[in-house]
């Protein structure tokens, strides 16, 4: 195929996740957006795009190489399959399809990049679940981590993370200048999925408390996990364990010194890692800080290295630099 004639289509392109996927695609050197839709808005123009909006169930699926299926949790996997069916590849920014229905494929690259590029049909993750992921997985599986012992996970997302429809919890006047948790207990939505992805990555349970906090920003998350890890063991083997794992990777930067904080990702596709000593505790703790854009490799970013992968291009393609 010729690489700039994969024409992409996004459903869903007027929400935050669609939005930033259509920017991408649309500068992208080989891609071409050929559709973005929206109910609400069929019609309109795409800023700084020739395109105009058009309604889901008008794009031609069988004619598009890939759609992007960038729908609320429940609506996304009708239309990810029936691109599927109708031959296009897919790939899915809701959890409908985490779970493997469909026989989709989990698109975390840097976990299990080889299952990707085949793949007709991808699961982009959880924003929270990949920070989280990228962390921990490779200190299970380099035996650092004990595992006897509960992860304790504190996770702050902008109010982008919820979506672009109106909510009245979400309104200027109720988040500004505030702080909460929610979800709390682990009840979040994404706690299967980060349990499966521990398992999977790990080859075991690891036991987990995960507590998400909505923060008065408009994009980022940052994630600050308490990791129990066996005796002897501190910041610099955790740090080591990172380099070894991430060594060739473009989307992970590890800080040798300090913590990250949203300012160094957002707009960027990378997950910033750092980790520091804790000091006075009874048993020995890491303290992991992951800090990303909850948009872009949270998301879109995310999405796009997934699709670099499953049409060839280099997995940077429209992605690095940002
Ligand atoms: N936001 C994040 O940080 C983030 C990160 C990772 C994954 N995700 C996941 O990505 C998906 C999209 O999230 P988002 O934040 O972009 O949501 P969003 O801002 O609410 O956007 C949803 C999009 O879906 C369209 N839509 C809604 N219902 C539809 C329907 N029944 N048929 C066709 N189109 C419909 C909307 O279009 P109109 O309303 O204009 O018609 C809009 O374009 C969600 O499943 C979310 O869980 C989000």
């Amino acid at each position: 195929m010729n690489k700039s004639s994969v024409s992409a289509a996004v459903i869903g392109a007027s929400g935050y996740t669609g939005q930033e996927m259509a920017r991408l695609l649309a500068s992208h050197p080989g891609f071409r957006l050929s559709h973005a839709t929206s109910e609400s808005r069929a019609g309109q123009s795409l800023a700084g795009n020739g395109l105009r909006y058009t309604r889901a169930a008008e794009v031609p699926l069988a004619e598009v190489d890939v759609v992007f299926t960038c729908l609320p949790a429940g609506e996304s996997a009708e239309w990810a399959l029936a691109a599927r069916s109708a031959g296009a590849r897919v790939i899915d920014l809701s959890p409908d399809l985490r779970d493997g229905r469909g026989g989709a494929v989990y698109g975390l690259p840097e976990l299990w990049r080889s299952e990707i590029g085949s793949a007709e049909l991808v699961a982009n993750p959880g924003c929270y679940p990949t920070g989280i992921l990228l962390s921990l997985v490779p200190l299970a599986r380099s035996g650092l981590l004990d595992r006897s012992r509960t992860v304790m996970v504190d996770a702050a997302s902008g109010v982008t993370g919820a979506g672009r429809h109106a909510r009245t919890d979400l309104l200027y006047g109720e988040v500004a200048e505030d702080y909460r948790a929610y979800g709390v207990g682990n009840t979040h939505r994404h706690v299967p999925e980060i349990r499966t992805g521990l398992e999977r990555g790990s080859g075991g349970a690891i036991p987990f408390v995960f507590t998400p906090h909505l923060l008065p920003v408009r994009r980022g998350i940052l994630e600050t996990m308490y990791v129990p890890v066996a005796e002897g063991i501190a910041a610099a083997e955790v740090k080591e364990a990172w380099r070894a794992a991430y060594a060739a990777e473009t989307f992970v930067r590890l800080l040798p010194e300090g913590l990250p904080s949203l300012r160094d990702v957002v707009y960027g596709n990378e997950v910033a890692l750092g980790a520091a000593d804790v000091q006075d505790v009874d048993a020995p703790l890491v303290l992991v800080v992951a800090a990303f854009d909850n948009l872009l490799k949270g998301a879109a970013g995310q999405a796009l290295q997934n699709a670099n992968l499953m049409f060839g291009f280099e997995e940077t393609d429209g992605l690095w630099p940002l």
